[in-house]
């Protein structure tokens, strides 16, 4: 018999719902809807918190009608509804897992309250199927982690950043560029017509112990080449646009290097080096990632780009996952602004 769960996504400017269900061991995406609020937040260069909360009321109840009428199922027919209860922006992550908990209550069905990470990290197993242990570099606009993931709810951090995300990095130049928002989409589409090698930025942290990762430095770096330049004409924007995610992919790729050596050595029996969030659906970094994990005998293995990027299908997965492991949430379930994954490490989530 299949178990299906409702998942919901808040945590940040994507309102999103999706069905998805275990039928047998396969999984299967019933439905997976998004609605981006980017035209909402342009102006203002980034999200804008406030804004983003009251989109989410105003989008959420018929996104989620519309996600169980187009998986073919009523609110009886589900197992479970799982919400994306943190990190992000306490706002959203109070509608998100508000709704939830109403739905949850007045079908009398189990609730979930979701790591937003972990629907990230649980992301492959849904569209791929990777089995633990498996190292992921979850890289998004608020988060840049590598980890272990050695079981549902087992995840050893082994390196974050010190500064900005990588989704951060792009946003942040995208923005001196006159890209708009959000950044990442906007610089891989520059970076195509660019010559990567003719401004030459900073790989901070290269060469350093251990495996975290900083970012500030780049932005330092395009700022002060983009304040020499008054008049950026197309051909300076792409050349830049390219140099930009040729940097960030070689800072990402040098620090996902050693932390594959700590992983082959820690799980000799580990397959995948895995990629997920929002950064990793730019294919530069994934053909970077897909040779690095070649040379040392891994798979590379990410999800599509559109779950890749904030979605509820990973959220529901995540549901699905924990349901079957018996993890449910009571109902006064707080919503976290934080929450590491590895929460043996101290540093920012
Ligand atoms: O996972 P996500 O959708 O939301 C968060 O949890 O943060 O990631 C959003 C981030 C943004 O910073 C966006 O610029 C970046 O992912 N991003 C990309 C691409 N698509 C989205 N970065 C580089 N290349 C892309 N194609
Ligand atoms: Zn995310």
């Amino acid at each position: 018999m299949a178990v299906i769960v409702l998942g919901i996504e808040t945590s940040c400017d994507e309102t999103a719902a999706a069905v998805v269900a275990l039928e047998g061991s396969v999984p299967v995406v019933r439905s997976n809807l998004v609605r981006a609020q980017i035209a909402l937040h342009e102006p203002y260069g980034g999200v804008v918190p406030e804004i983003a909360a009251r989109a989410h009321l105003g989008l959420l109840d018929r996104l989620i009608s519309r996600a169980l009428a187009e998986a073919g199922v009523g609110l009886t027919e589900i197992d479970g509804i799982a919400a994306a209860a943190g990190p992000g922006l306490i706002g959203g992550l109070v509608v998100g897992t508000t709704m939830g908990k109403a739905i949850a209550w007045a079908a009398r069905k189990p609730f979930l309250a979701v790591n937003h990470l972990e629907g990230h990290a649980l992301s492959v197993r849904l569209t791929e199927g990777v089995p633990f242990p498996y190292l992921l570099l979850l890289v998004s606009g608020g988060h840049s982690q590598l980890l272990v993931c050695s079981a549902v709810g087992g995840y050893t951090r082994l390196g974050t950043t010190l500064d900005d995300a990588a989704g951060e990095a792009f946003d942040k130049t995208a923005k001196l560029l006159g890209l708009g928002y959000p950044g990442g989409p906007a610089i891989e589409r520059a970076a195509r017509e660019g010559d990567p090698r003719r401004f030459s930025l900073p790989r901070p942290m290269r060469g350093r112990p251990g495996c975290d990762f900083s970012f500030s430095g780049l932005k330092t770096a395009v700022r002060e080449i983009v304040a020499r330049r008054p008049n950026l004409g197309p051909r300076d924007v792409a050349d830049l646009a390219a140099a930009i995610e040729l940097a960030i992919s070689d800072v990402l790729a040098e620090r996902t290097g050693r932390a594959i050596r700590i992983f082959c050595e820690r799980h000799p029996e580990g397959r995948a080096l895995v990629a997920a969030g929002g950064v990793a659906a730019n294919q530069r970094l994934r053909r970077r990632l897909s040779a690095l994990a070649e040379d040392c005998g891994l798979d590379f293995v990410a999800p599509a780009p559109a779950i890749c990027t904030d979605n509820a299908a990973m959220i529901a997965w995540a549901g699905i996952e924990r349901l079957r492991l018996g993890f449910v949430d009571a109902l006064d379930a707080a919503a976290r602004p934080r929450w590491p994954l590895d929460t043996r490490s101290e540093r920012k989530g």
